[in-house]
């Protein structure tokens, strides 16, 4: 995609990964929005980066969407960019009994908000000559984690509708890409500082610089063979990694 001249609008902008792409295309001088609950978040954000807007959405909200699909097309009407990066990460465990409360929340937070979000901007992004939608999946995608079921299945499932949405829009000016992030140390559980977590600067700096190629599924070069994973034999990776964490657990911050 082209780094600059854009206008950008990323959900959970307000911290980790989402702050740190909306602070690298800020730098590079393009318009950025950013969105999440929590205004305290959301104002540090924008005070330290003169320019970047920032507007109050919650994402597993229709309304809340609406209004903000509203308000982006009003006032920031060369909106060309969608990042959807919002997302929550709680443990469960597919062994027991789900919580139901949370599971849905995994799932209106993480699939239904890109979805809705998307669905909410898509005629505004077809009207641009050149725009992208680009949802935020993970590894986990593709190495699902037992401790986390419900999330990986929604990444799973959001790289599910990546390419088909991609497939759809193919005749727009709307790519469709995806960012499959590594483990990240963020707060998303908790920054733990372990060192099977990729710092959040260098994750940024290779996404940024793979953003600025044709590329439409970015990874780190690290999670390359994971990626490659998928296939009738995927079963022997996901049984030893996810008892790699059973052997190694993370630190409990
Ligand atoms: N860190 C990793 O290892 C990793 C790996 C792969 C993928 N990812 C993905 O990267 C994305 C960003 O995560 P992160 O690691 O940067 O963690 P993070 O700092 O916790 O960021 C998550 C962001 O999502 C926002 N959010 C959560 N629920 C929301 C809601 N209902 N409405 C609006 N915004 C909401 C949060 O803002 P508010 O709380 O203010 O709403 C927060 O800014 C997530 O989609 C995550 O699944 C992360």
């Amino acid at each position: 995609m082209h780094l600059t001249g854009n206008t950008i609008f990323i959900t959970g902008g307000g911290s980790g990964i989402g702050r740190g792409l909306a602070e690298a295309f800020h730098k590079l001088g393009n318009k950025v929005i950013i969105a999440g609950r929590r205004k305290a978040a959301l104002e540090e954000v924008s005070k330290a980066n003169p320019g970047m807007a920032a507007l109050e959405l919650d994402i597993t909200d229709p309304n809340s969407i609406a209004a903000t699909a509203e308000t982006l097309i009003r006032d920031y009407p060369d909106l060309n960019v969608l990042i959807n990066n919002a997302g929550i990460m709680p443990f469960d465990d597919p062994a027991e009994e789900i919580d139901d409360r949370v599971a849905t929340a995994i799932i209106n937070t993480n699939l239904l908000g890109p979805i809705r979000m998307t669905s909410a901007l898509i005629a505004h992004l077809k009207s641009k000559p050149r725009a992208a939608v680009i949802h935020n999946t993970s590894v986990v995608a593709y190495l699902p984690l037992a401790a986390n079921a419900v999330y990986s299945a929604t990444k799973a499932a959001l790289h599910s509708y990546t390419l088909t949405q991609r497939f759809a829009l193919r005749e727009t000016g709307v790519k469709v890409l995806e960012i499959a992030p590594p483990w990240v140390d963020t707060d998303l559980i908790y920054k733990s500082g372990d060192p099977r977590a990729m710092p959040l600067d260098a994750f940024i700096a290779e996404t940024m610089a793979k953003l600025g190629t044709e590329a439409d599924e970015i990874y780190v070069d690290a999670i390359a063979a994971i990626r490659d994973n998928p296939g009738v034999n995927e079963h022997a990776l996901i049984n030893a990694f996810n008892q790699s964490l059973i052997d190694n657990p993370i630190p409990v911050g």
